[in-house]
């Protein structure tokens, strides 16, 4: 049977090639571990993750690659924010569409130190207006945590204008960028953002096991681990220095070899455009969902502002039934249910079953959409009857 991936949102399927050759020749050619001997390879190792580095700093406006801080996947990459930033008795301003991975870690805290948060009710489309954003910041608050744009809808908030209202208070900005990071532009210096999380294996297609935090020179969280660095190791602490502080133990290398082919592959086609390329999936996914009876789509309608996210409900089907005729039936691979966001659920009114979600990737194209959205078509049709 055919198959059609369509759950880009929890990783990107399938890769560039020049990503799997990447991986392949490091352990192939290279092998050693980064920063941990003075011989060819271990200094070819170190020369790749600095590279490496080089590259995803260029693409997201970061000044000094320095302050890319290398991670397991985007959830550490917030943790660290999240834990190292924030302590006892401080407020921080969030919203009514985040992620487990940042509400979860807000609870924790709000738990073991007392952290006072503020959830800003978004939109019915899932995006937040930068004015409710102002009207909850106090002056104890210590962060603003905001999703990019919505692993549930794809809904893609207003950064820049947040990034301007948090300056203006004299709050730091953390952007969730698990969905923006390589389908929308971002650039740190422009969007005020003072912690940019973000994944390599959504948007930026590289392997799973890769993400960063993005760490600006306003901001030193604490960091969550420490450990053997290569660097400096007669210290007894931890060194104090980018990005050593947060890098503890041996690099994902394979993982980063493959990231800076994807990134280098994503800054040629560019973010704009692969991020249009979706955007235009999802308007064709939602034209075709709209004139299908019993079939509702959740998000915003305006596409420059989706970021190729769509869920959908059929009426008096679970969603759980419909992902499962989908895959079986046809081929299709969507994911169901609440996705690890049921503040989002609860936002969009679907949080009793939550949704059937399609994500597009770089490599879907207009054909898969249409045999989607007739797949979609017949399985309601039976359902409903
Ligand atoms: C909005 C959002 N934040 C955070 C994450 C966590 O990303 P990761 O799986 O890389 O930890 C995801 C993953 O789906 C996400 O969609």
């Amino acid at each position: 049977m055919r198959e059609i991936y369509m759950d880009n949102a929890a990783t990107s399927w399938p890769k560039p090639p020049a990503v799997l050759e990447a991986m392949a020749s490091y352990q192939k050619d290279i092998g050693a571990s980064a920063g941990r001997g003075g011989y060819r390879r271990a200094v070819e190792a170190s020369r790749l993750i600095f590279d490496t580095r080089e590259v995803v700093a260029r693409l997201f406006g970061v000044a000094e690659s320095r302050r890319i801080v290398f991670t397991l996947n985007c959830t550490e990459a917030l943790n660290i924010a999240l834990w190292g930033w924030l302590d006892e008795g401080d407020h921080v301003v969030t919203t009514s569409m985040e992620h487990n991975s940042v509400a979860r870690p807000l609870n924790h805290l709000k738990k073991e130190r007392g952290v006072d948060v503020t959830y800003v009710q978004c939109s019915a489309e899932g995006l937040l207006d930068p004015d409710d954003l102002s009207r909850a910041i106090t002056p104890r608050t210590r962060l603003v945590a905001l999703v990019h744009a919505s692993n549930v809808c794809g809904a893609v908030n207003d950064v820049a204008a947040a990034g301007a209202v948090c300056r203006e208070r004299g709050v730091p900005l953390l952007v969730d960028a698990a969905q923006s990071a390589g389908a929308v532009p971002v650039d740190v210096e422009e969007m005020s953002v003072d912690f940019l999380a973000f994944p390599g294996h959504k948007g930026l297609m590289g392997p799973l096991g890769t993400g960063a935090l993005c760490v600006g020179p306003n901001v030193k969280p604490r960091p969550l681990y420490q450990g053997g660095t290569g660097s400096h190791s007669e210290f007894t602490f931890q060194p104090d220095y980018l990005p050593d502080f947060y890098e503890a133990g041996s690099h994902n290398a394979i993982g980063l070899a493959g990231l800076k082919a994807a990134c280098e592959f994503v800054a040629e086609v560019t973010p704009a455009v692969i991020g249009a390329h979706k955007s235009k999936l999802a308007a064709r996914f939602v034209a075709a969902m709209d004139e299908m009876p019993g079939v509702t789509y959740y998000g915003p309608r305006d596409f420059a502002r989706q970021a190729g996210v769509c869920s959908v409900r059929v009426e008096g089907m679970d969603p759980a039934l419909v992902g499962h005729a989908l895959d079986a039936e046809y081929g299709v691979m969507v994911r169901t249910g609440l996705h690890c966001s049921p503040l989002a659920h609860t936002t969009l009114g679907t949080i009793d079953a939550g949704t059937v979600r399609f994500s597009f990737g770089y490599y879907n194209d207009e054909e898969q959409v249409d045999f989607a959205a007739r797949a979609l078509a017949e399985v309601a049709r039976r359902g409903g009857s």
